[in-house]
């Protein structure tokens, strides 16, 4: 089996990806990346040279471009996870989410409808999207997969649009597809512009860290690669046409996650008891901020018997200690050097 895996240089793609290469030698797995800031081929340096592992450099919405690697590989499935995936950019530059994220995605299916129009029911589309598109929650209550959609930043409205292209494909041309909605994400390889890298790297060097608004919006954590497991699940084992919510069963809120975190990181670094919490600067809220978001993974649980393979604390602290071995990873994302070798890298290509 040939597989397109987009944006596998990034945070949760390069988990998936690595999953993907050592656990099923028999396929070929095609890792489509625009190494964007946040693609970094740093992030499989270890399986780089496997047999059963291209990478392709390449803009997802440049059609001619997906329709070459198409023509020349001739794929069996996708598994799509390319996007723009900052909620602050977003709000920044909206533009920039509706090129990847809906057009990006939309040139792909239109390329696989294209390719595979002749045993449609061979392959496979699975798109890769997040609970974010459910809007937002208030004290109670679970987002489950009848959850009406309801995005509320540029980022969520953009991946809910391309979650609809994905269902409007499947039940307009047939096109065998699979969805699935996670919670937020943390672990090793995360870009440090989201919380828990944020922070671990502030704490690290003794900046402040920042909480926005009071800090008492929640997120359900998932440790990475308990998602890439999600994926490999349904992947091979979920019904086509059919969308599967991920979560942790992990609900934090962000103050509270903050302090374990400084908590673990005195610990872990020979501080004083409470040294860190010094460091928590509440500073201005982000726009739209949703307030909570928690996920019913029950039909993924029971249908397909999938668990998350780590408690928090586990994943935390394997976290805080990827980021405390790889200083060089993380002084080369933080100072824009691989920005520069990629410059140069690919400059010809
Ligand atoms: P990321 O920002 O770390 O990585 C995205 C990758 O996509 C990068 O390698 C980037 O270079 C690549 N990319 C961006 N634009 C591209 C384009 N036009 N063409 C080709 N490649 C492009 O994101 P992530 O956190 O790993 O998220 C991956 C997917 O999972 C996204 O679809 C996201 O919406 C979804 N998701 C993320 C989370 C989370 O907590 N991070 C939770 C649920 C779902
Ligand atoms: P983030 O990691 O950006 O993920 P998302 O917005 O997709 O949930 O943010 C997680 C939570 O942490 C969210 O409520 C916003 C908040 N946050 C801060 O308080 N400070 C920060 O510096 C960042 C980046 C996020």
């Amino acid at each position: 089996m040939k597989i397109l895996i987009t944006g596998g240089a990034g945070f949760i793609g390069s988990h998936v990806v690595r999953l993907f290469v050592n656990k099923y030698p028999e396929y070929q797995i095609f890792n489509l990346d625009a190494l964007t800031y946040a693609g970094n081929l740093a992030n499989l340096e270890d399986i780089e040279q496997k047999e059963n592992y291209t990478f392709l450099k390449g803009d997802i919405v440049d059609a001619a471009y997906v329709d070459d690697i198409f023509a020349k590989y001739q794929f069996d499935a996708v598994i799509h996870l390319a996007a723009e995936s900052h909620v602050d950019r977003s709000i920044v530059d909206p533009l920039a989410f509706v090129y990847t994220n809906v057009i990006g995605t939309v040139n792909l299916l239109n390329t696989a409808r294209k390719y595979w129009q002749e045993n449609l029911q061979k392959h496979l589309f699975y798109h890769v999207s997040t609970d974010e598109v459910y809007g937002t929650l208030g004290e109670d209550g679970l987002f489950t997969e009848e959850t009406a959609y309801d995005p509320r930043s540029p980022y969520s409205a953009s991946k809910a649009s391309s979650d609809h292209f994905v269902r409007a494909y499947y039940h307009t041309y047939g096109l065998p597809v699979k969805l699935s909605n996670c919670s937020n994400n943390y672990g090793p390889n995360h870009f440090p512009e989201k919380l828990i890298p944020l922070a671990i790297h502030n704490i690290k060097e003794e900046k402040p860290v920042p909480v926005y608004g009071k800090g008492e919006n929640v997120r359900d954590w998932l440790y990475v690669l308990d998602h890439a497991r999600a994926i490999d699940d349904i992947f091979h084992k979920g019904e086509v046409g059919d969308t599967y919510n991920i979560g942790g069963v992990n609900e934090w809120r962000n103050i509270d996650l903050i302090e374990l975190l400084c908590d673990t990181m005195d610990e872990k670094l020979g501080r004083p008891q409470g040294y860190s919490r010094k460091l928590i600067t509440f500073v201005k809220d982000r726009a739209g901020h949703d307030l909570r978001y928690a996920i019913d993974s029950s039909k993924l649980m029971n249908n397909l018997g999938w668990k998350p393979s780590v408690t928090f604390e586990q994943g935390l602290s394997k976290t805080v200690d990827w980021y405390l071995e790889n200083t060089e990873w993380l002084h080369n994302v933080t100072s824009g050097n691989y920005k520069a070798y990629y410059e140069q890298q690919y400059t010809d290509r």
